[in-house]
C-alpha cells in the first residue's frame, strides 16, 4: 500500500516540518493543504508563502493544495480522492489574543475545520492514524492555581506534585481559556470522540510552545521566533506581566514530527498527550533574552506592561512521562539552546520579510 500523508497547515511551522520528515525520512508521498490564512490573521509578517515555495521547490513528490479547511465539501472531496494513510491536522487560528477579535473565524477554523477533517477521514479512511495539533490552552488558566515559587529569573512550581510538569489529567473545566483555548478544546474533545465513539486511531497533541527555524513569528504567536526577530532587528519586545518570569516549555518542530511518526507507526485510539519540551527545555522570557543575546551579540530591547494577557499561564511545562511511557523510542533531541541557535541562523538567512 502506498504511503500517503495529508498535512493541513503545511506551510506553517509544524505542518512543514511534518511534510519534510515524512517525505525524507519515511518515504511518504506528501499532500499539503494551506491557504496562507496566517497572513490574513497576522498581516505580512505572518505570511507563509515562502515556506510553501520552499517545500514545492525542495521536497520531491510534494503537492500543495490551496484549500480552506472551512470548505467542507472541498475537504471531503480531497480526502476521498487521496484516502491518505496518515493525516496530520496542524492548520489553525493559533493565537489566543487574536481570537477575541475574530471569534467566528477562530471557531470556524479551529473547531468546525477539525470536524470537517475528522468526518472526511471517517468516511474515506477510518483506519488511518489522525494526529490533531491541540494546545495546552485546553487547560485554560488552571495551571495558575498551582502553588508557585518566585526564583530570580523565573517562576516554578512549589507543589512537588507538579515537579515533572503538567500531566494530561489536569482539569480542562471551569477556568479561563481565551476564545482560542475554547475553540481548540472543542476540537480536542471531538478528536477524542472520533477515537472513542468511532474507534478511529486519533490523538490530540496538547502543545506547549512549539518552535523552530521555520516559524513566521509575530507578536501574537510564535514566542521564540518573534523574540529572536526583535533581537536581530533591534526592535522592542513587550513583556506583558508576571515580571517577565513567565515560563514556557519549548519543543523543536523536528521533535514534534518525530513524535507524530512514532504515533503513526503504533497508533492508539482517542489518546491525549502533553507534547512540549518539558522542564529541561523550559525558559522564562528573561532567560530567553539572555540565550538570544549570546548568539546575536545584541542586547535585547524590551518594555514592560503590568497587565498580563488574559488567561495567560504564569508557569507551564509539560510532564513528558506519558509520551515516554507509550513511545519509549521517542525523546527530545533538540535542546533549547540549540533551537534558539537555529532560529537565529534561520532568521539571518531567510529570504522574506
Ligand atoms: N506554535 C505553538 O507554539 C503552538 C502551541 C500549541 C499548539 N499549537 C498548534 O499547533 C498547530 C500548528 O501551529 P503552528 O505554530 O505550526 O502554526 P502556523 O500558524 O505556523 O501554521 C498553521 C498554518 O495553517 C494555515 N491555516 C490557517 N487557517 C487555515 C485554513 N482555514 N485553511 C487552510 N490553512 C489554514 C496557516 O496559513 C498556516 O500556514 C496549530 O493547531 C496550533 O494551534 C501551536
Amino acid at each position: 500500500m502506498s504511503k500517503t500523508l495529508l498535512v493541513t497547515g503545511s506551510s506553517g511551522l509544524i505542518g512543514s516540518e511534518v511534510c519534510e520528515y515524512f517525505a525524507r525520512e519515511l518515504g511518504y508521498v506528501v499532500h499539503g493543504v494551506d491557504n496562507n490564512q496566517r497572513a490574513v490573521f497576522f498581516g505580512p509578517q505572518g505570511d507563509t508563502r515562502w515556506n510553501q515555495r520552499r517545500l514545492e521547490q525542495g521536497l520531491k513528490g510534494f503537492s500543495h493544495h490551496e484549500l480552506d479547511i472551512r470548505d467542507r465539501a472541498g475537504v471531503l472531496a480531497l480526502v476521498r480522492s487521496l484516502k491518505p494513510s496518515v493525516i496530520v491536522h496542524a492548520a489553525a487560528q493559533p493565537s489566543h489574543d487574536r481570537a477575541a477579535a475574530i471569534p467566528f473565524d477562530d471557531f470556524d477554523t479551529n473547531a468546525s475545520g477539525t470536524l470537517n477533517l475528522l468526518e472526511a477521514a471517517r468516511q474515506a479512511c477510518p483506519e488511518s492514524p489522525f494526529a490533531y495539533m491541540s494546545t495546552n490552552k485546553v487547560y485554560g488558566d488552571a495551571p495558575n492555581r498551582i502553588a508557585l515559587q518566585e526564583l530570580e529569573t523565573r517562576w516554578d512550581y512549589a507543589d512537588p506534585a507538579y515537579s515533572h510538569g503538567i500531566p494530561e489529567s489536569l482539569t480542562v473545566d471551569q477556568s479561563t481559556h481565551s476564545v482560542f483555548g475554547a475553540s481548540k478544546l472543542a476540537a480536542d474533545v471531538m478528536a477524542q470522540e472520533y477515537g472513542r465513539y468511532f474507534g478511529m486511531p486519533t490523538c490530540c497533541l496538547r502543545g506547549g510552545c512549539l518552535t523552530g527555524p521555520n516559524h513566521s513569528g509575530v507578536e501574537l504567536h510564535g514566542f521564540l521566533s518573534y523574540l529572536v526577530r526583535c533581537n536581530l532587528e533591534g526592535r522592542e519586545y513587550r513583556i506583558m506581566g508576571y515580571k517577565g518570569k513567565q515560563v514556557r516549555d519549548n519543543i523543536h518542530s523536528l521533535d514534534v514530527a518525530r513524535f507524530i511518526a512514532a504515533f503513526a507507526q503504533a497508533p492508539r485510539k482517542g489518546e491525549v498527550y502533553n507534547l512540549g519540551g518539558g522542564k529541561a527545555n523550559s525558559t522564562s522570557i528573561l532567560e530567553a533574552f539572555g540565550i538570544a543575546e549570546s548568539f546575536t551579540g545584541k542586547a535585547q530591547a524590551y518594555s514592560y506592561v503590568e497587565q498580563n494577557r488574559i488567561g495567560d499561564h504564569i508557569c507551564y511545562y509539560s510532564d513528558l512521562r506519558k509520551l515516554r511511557n507509550h513511545f519509549p523510542s521517542w525523546d527530545i533531541t533538540q535542546s533549547l539552546v540549540e533551537t534558539i541557535r537555529q532560529i537565529v541562523q534561520a532568521l539571518r538567512d531567510r529570504p522574506h520579510v
